[in-house]
């Protein structure tokens, strides 16, 4: 088997030879014969350091900040209605830790002890895992507009911020593949079934239909049947056909096993919790305020991404129109209306905007995986791949990951 394909097969990474060329001529700068003569094997050390090379480890705090309070909502309901619960989530992938440390410093500011919710943190990448360890970020790991968290839960020190130890305590990282997780060091016969969240986000982007199934299955083992499936936007439609369900119109990317409907109003403690009642989680997507007469189109796009994020799908699309038909040349706003359609099943209207956003800006990122995607699941894999191979090329001119 070629090594791409045995790449493929143990990750589920849908790579192109040109991608793999970089990485090896990376691994062995000086030595073409090794190159060309050596296909690491699996479980080798070189084998690992070729998947750090390959992956795209890019994450920051509070990506996506909605989805950390649709987190949080559904675990403080899941504890008042179990008092004596321990709930577990579990963070795969969570890159250098960002999004498994957003998790924790929410659960922090809402008063849930570390002992009654804890989070494991897996990603495939050592290098990654290392880093999220070392709990040491840069500025690019701090991107939104509200960093008031950074103050309260890290150290600065020499241009860097390192995240505090009662941050830390909730958490608890391992190196480990999606596809592996009943070999090496975590047993997922032990793990079945026992986590009450799931985030998986950003991962299924790089997968083709057939890794998207199999990640599909090990997430449904992995998941609690009342548990909570937190998916990246683009992602949420391929788990839809592959076991899960959303939520319905208003979070596209809280997701249920199919035939596990969420349940109604939580039932009330039957205690009162420890704690008084915590203060709202940071940073917040703060409800709709009306858009006012001067806002400038980028408060307006912040407005139009806050219903979308609440779910509100309508006024999240008639606010992006609205301001596309003032500014057509806003390829932000052309990404979220692709988002929109997609989210509501309007693949071709989706293709569009996603198209015109990257005719706008042939770097944008996050459109050129979603175009990706979609391709790849309309079967149209030779330009999924082609869309795979820029929005590569897009991250490395970004800089890489924090
Ligand atoms: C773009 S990051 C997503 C991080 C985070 N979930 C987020 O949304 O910000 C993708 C990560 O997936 C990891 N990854 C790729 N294939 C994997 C696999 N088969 N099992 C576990 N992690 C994997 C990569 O190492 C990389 O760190």
């Amino acid at each position: 088997m070629s090594l791409l394909r045995t790449i493929e097969e143990a990750t589920g990474l849908v790579l192109t030879e040109a991608d793999l060329a970089r990485a090896l001529r990376e691994l062995f700068p000086h030595d073409a014969a090794a190159r060309a003569a050596h296909a690491p094997a699996p479980g080798t050390p070189a084998f690992d350091a070729l998947l750090d090379l390959l992956v795209v480890p890019e994450s920051w705090m509070y990506r996506d900040p909605a989805v950390f309070e649709e987190a949080l909502r559904f675990v403080r309901a899941r504890l008042a209605a179990r008092p004596d619960a321990r709930l577990r989530i579990l963070s795969l992938p969570c890159a250098g830790g960002e999004e498994p440390y957003s998790m924790a410093m929410s659960l922090m500011r809402a008063g849930v002890d570390p002992r009654r919710c804890r989070i494991d943190a897996f990603d495939l990448s050592h290098a990654a895992i290392a880093r999220a360890r070392s709990g040491r970020y840069t500025r690019n790991a701090f991107r939104g507009t509200d960093l008031a968290f950074r103050e309260r839960h890290f150290t600065h020190a020499d241009g860097q911020w390192t995240v505090n130890a009662d941050v830390r305590a909730y958490v608890r990282f391992a190196q480990a593949n999606l596809f592996d997780l009943d070999a090496a060091s975590i047993d997922a016969a032990a793990l079945a079934g026992r986590y009450d969240v799931v985030f998986c986000r950003n991962l299924l982007i790089y997968f083709d239909e057939d890794a998207t199934r199999r990640a599909a299955a090990v997430l449904s083992a992995l998941l609690a049947d009342d548990g909570l499936l937190l998916s990246g936007y683009a992602e949420a439609p391929a788990l839809c056909r592959n076991g899960f369900t959303s939520q319905g119109s208003r979070q596209v990317f809280a997701l249920r096993k199919e035939g596990n409907a969420p349940a109604a109003a939580p039932a009330p403690a039957a205690r009162p919790p420890a704690r008084p009642a915590p203060p709202a989680p940071l940073p917040t997507a703060p409800a709709a305020a009306p858009v006012r007469a001067r806002a400038t189109p980028q408060d307006q796009l912040a407005q139009a991404r806050r219903h979308a994020d609440a779910g509100r799908m309508a006024e999240a699309e008639t606010l992006c129109r609205g301001l596309l038909a003032r500014q057509p040349d806003l390829a932000d706003a052309w990404f979220l209306l692709g988002a929109i359609d997609e989210a509501a099943g309007r693949t071709r209207a989706a293709e569009r905007c996603w198209r015109r956003c990257t005719y706008l800006d042939p770097q944008h990122y996050e459109a050129l995986c979603s175009l990706a995607l979609l391709h790849e699941q309309l079967g149209d894999a030779v330009r999924g791949a082609s869309f795979r191979r820029r929005a590569a090329q897009a991250y490395e001119r970004r800089g890489g990951p924090a």
